[in-house]
């Protein structure tokens, strides 16, 4: 089922001089892990802003085409009427954070009770949300007191707690280390699992590799291509617009170019040991590798 529809999307802040998304095309069906990756400023975090409705209800300028979400033409429906379908957790989490609350337990309740839920439902939820993110020990503490990493699971968590169907998640892991960024990704496969609907801007190309079903490689306003994470990170043009390679990937190109016979080129870890193995096999990679297998 198709949840988000954009065709011919192009839009201008009242403020920049050009249009910031440019003839935009896409098409999001329910259940699926999409990621948007490319280079600053090609309009990643306005795309996400547009889905969610911040385009045109609170960012206003020009807009043309047509968005639709959940069935709904996106410049006729209120930011409300999607409270509780899409989830949307902004690129900078310092924004985020309400603001208004005096505990990391009261913000992650926040939304639900915006809601309208039951209070028991609420504090039950939260209780959950505060174990699956691994922030029980934040329960305490104020919001605005917290580390960039810490803000940024609170914002997710917040989000999680009221339950949409749609999340959409702004780089939701450049301020956490590699623990943190670990859970994040564990949580959006389990989104997944749930039949949740993500769109994800990413920078980690190796976990944009594992998890995303779909990629959009966006540059200067244009979806400029998309595909598999195997179709898109194993082109060459994909580096030359903006983007990072998984490390397997690039290491397969080094690779062929040394004279390495590479007829599949790896995304993910898996793959380039299967790649390497099967060199090994051929007899021109363990032994220049100096690779044995103990056994
Ligand atoms: N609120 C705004 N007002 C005016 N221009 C903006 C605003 N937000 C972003 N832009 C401009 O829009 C372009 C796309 O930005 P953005 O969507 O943030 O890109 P990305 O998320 O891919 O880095 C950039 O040129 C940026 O300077
Ligand atoms: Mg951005």
């Amino acid at each position: 089922m198709e949840i988000v529809h954009l065709e011919n999307i192009s839009y201008k802040y009242p403020t920049s001089k050009e249009a910031v998304l440019k003839n935009i095309s896409l098409s999001l069906e329910a259940g699926k892990v999409y990621a948007l990756i490319g280079e600053n400023g090609g309009g990643k975090s306005t795309l996400c802003s547009l889905i969610r409705g911040f385009i045109p209800h609170v960012f206003k300028g020009d807009l043309e085409g047509k968005a639709v979400v959940f069935e709904k033409d996106i410049v006729k429906t209120s930011l409300g009427e999607f409270a509780d379908m899409i989830g949307y957790v902004a690129q900078n989490p310092f924004t985020q954070i309400t603001g208004t609350t005096e505990s990391v337990y009261e913000e992650v309740g926040y939304g639900l009770e915006s809601l309208g839920k039951k209070r028991e439902e609420i504090l039950e939820t939260i209780d959950q949300v505060l174990e699956i993110f691994h922030i029980e020990d934040l329960a305490e503490k104020k919001p605005n007191e917290l580390s960039g990493g810490q803000k940024q699971k609170v914002a997710l968590a917040s989000v999680y707690a009221m339950n949409p169907d749609l999340f959409i998640i702004d780089e939701p892991t450049s301020q956490l280390d590699p623990v943190g960024t670990n859970e994040i990704f564990s949580i959006v496969s389990q989104l997944k699992e749930f039949g949740k609907t993500v769109l994800l801007v990413e920078n980690k190309i190796e976990l944009v590799a594992q998890y995303a079903d779909e990629i959009f490689l966006v540059k200067d306003g244009k979806i400029i291509d998309h595909g598999t994470p195997t179709d898109l990170l194993t082109k060459k043009s994909t580096a030359e617009n903006g983007s990072f390679l998984p490390q397997f990937t690039m290491l397969a190109w080094k690779l062929h170019e040394e004279g390495f016979p590479i007829d599949v080129y790896p995304v993910l870890q898996e793959e380039a040991v299967e790649m390497v193995s099967k060199l090994r096999m051929q007899g021109n990679g363990g032994d220049r590798f100096g690779i044995h297998r103990s056994e």
